[in-house]
């Protein structure tokens, strides 16, 4: 699977017409009478186990918090995490993403790193409850800082710091690993990273923990809702100083190109729907395993659309999932992965 090769024969080019007049010798009709037949042919799957959930988690017991704009979507206690991490599982899910929503924010962000936080707290628990699913940590700083910026933002002029930031990112991925963490996910843009997170884990007796970096992560308005269910919506100005802009491909290739250098085991684009050409050209220029994460304005649209009766849910859903593949996803971070495995095995 991948991208599919591009040449002159995939076009069919001169056998388009045949000798007896003007009709087409290919009708690609003929491959298209049946399900069958379509099954056959189809150059695209999407799979429960090519599928991420994305879960929030925040202190308390028995407790679910409905986000309003992303309807389905809650605020965890870790016990009803492991709950829902359980669900998505038996559904084939093979790993949830987590964000934590911590207690109290300061200007360190101390509850990235704390032994005890909310993510550390809950990684432990998920892999003391369900040891075969894969956790990911989202390691970022926006949710525990108490302006909201994904970095030390300077005490002078607002800046977000790039070189300050880089050892609490460690610490953060260092302490999620320690967690039990599976994989660790940094989201933040600040530039070298990747680097200074690697080399945390390696000299800390985790080598093995792999990342994935949000290589190729854009400003961008559909993380509206998103900021509503992590409470992470900055105080003052925005993203757009670290975060890409939505106009650049050729930037967001070398982007990736600098976090593969840097250790990146696998790498991602985010959005997805609005970015499938950065999708596709991120994965045919470097080849390596390549997530696209479907971010929280692209599923409310849905949501909402369907909660009027204007479109299909299901069918729209599992679209747009299956254009993430085409375009060059490996795998998926999804807020309706659970939903999707389901509608997947009903066929
Ligand atoms: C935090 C982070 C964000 C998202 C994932 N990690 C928000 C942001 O950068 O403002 C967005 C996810 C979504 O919208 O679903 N850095
Ligand atoms: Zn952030």
């Amino acid at each position: 699977m991948g991208i599919a090769p591009i040449g002159p024969f995939h076009y069919a080019g001169d056998m388009n017409f045949s000798a007896f007049g003007q009709f087409p010798a290919y009708r690609p009709r003929r491959l298209r009478q049946s399900a069958l037949w379509r099954n056959l042919v189809r150059e695209t799957s999407l799979t429960a186990g090519r599928l991420v959930l994305p879960l929030f988690a925040r202190s308390g017991r028995k407790m679910r918090r409905p986000v309003p704009s992303m309807p389905g979507v809650f605020q965890l206690s870790p016990d009803e995490v492991v709950r829902e991490a359980e669900a998505a599982f038996s559904a084939g899910i093979p790993a949830v993403l987590l964000f934590g929503i911590p207690g109290t924010k300061d200007d360190k962000a101390t509850g990235a790193y704390a032994r005890n936080g909310i993510v550390q707290q809950t990684v432990r628990l998920l892999k003391k409850e369900l040891p075969a699913l894969l956790v990911f940590t989202d390691v970022c700083l926006c949710e525990y800082m108490s302006h909201g910026h994904c970095g030390i933002v300077e005490k002078t002029g607002g800046r977000v710091a790039n070189d300050r930031t880089l050892p609490l990112l460690a610490r953060t991925a260092l302490s999620h690993a320690a967690a039990g963490a599976d994989l660790v996910a940094p989201s933040d843009m600040m530039d070298g990273r990747v680097a200074a997170i690697r080399q945390a884990l390696d000299q800390n007796g985790f080598a093995d923990t792999p990342i994935l970096s949000y290589a190729a992560k854009f400003a961008s308005a559909y993380y509206g809702p998103f900021r509503d269910a992590a409470e992470s919506a900055p105080q003052f100005g925005d993203r757009r100083a670290y975060q890409m802009d939505a106009a650049n491909v050729l930037e967001a290739l070398r982007e990736t190109a600098m976090d593969i250098r840097e250790g990146a085991d696998m790498v991602m684009v985010k959005p997805a729907l609005a970015y499938l050409d950065v999708l596709h050209r991120v994965k045919a220029e470097f080849g390596y395993p390549t997530a696209a994460y479907s971010v929280s304005g692209e599923f409310s649209m849905i949501k909402a659309a369907a909660a009027k009766g204007w479109i299909d849910e299901r069918a729209v859903t599992l679209e747009s999932l299956l254009a993430m593949r085409r375009a060059g996803a490996d795998f998926i971070i999804t807020y309706a992965a659970t939903a999707a495995a389901r509608w997947l095995k009903e066929g």
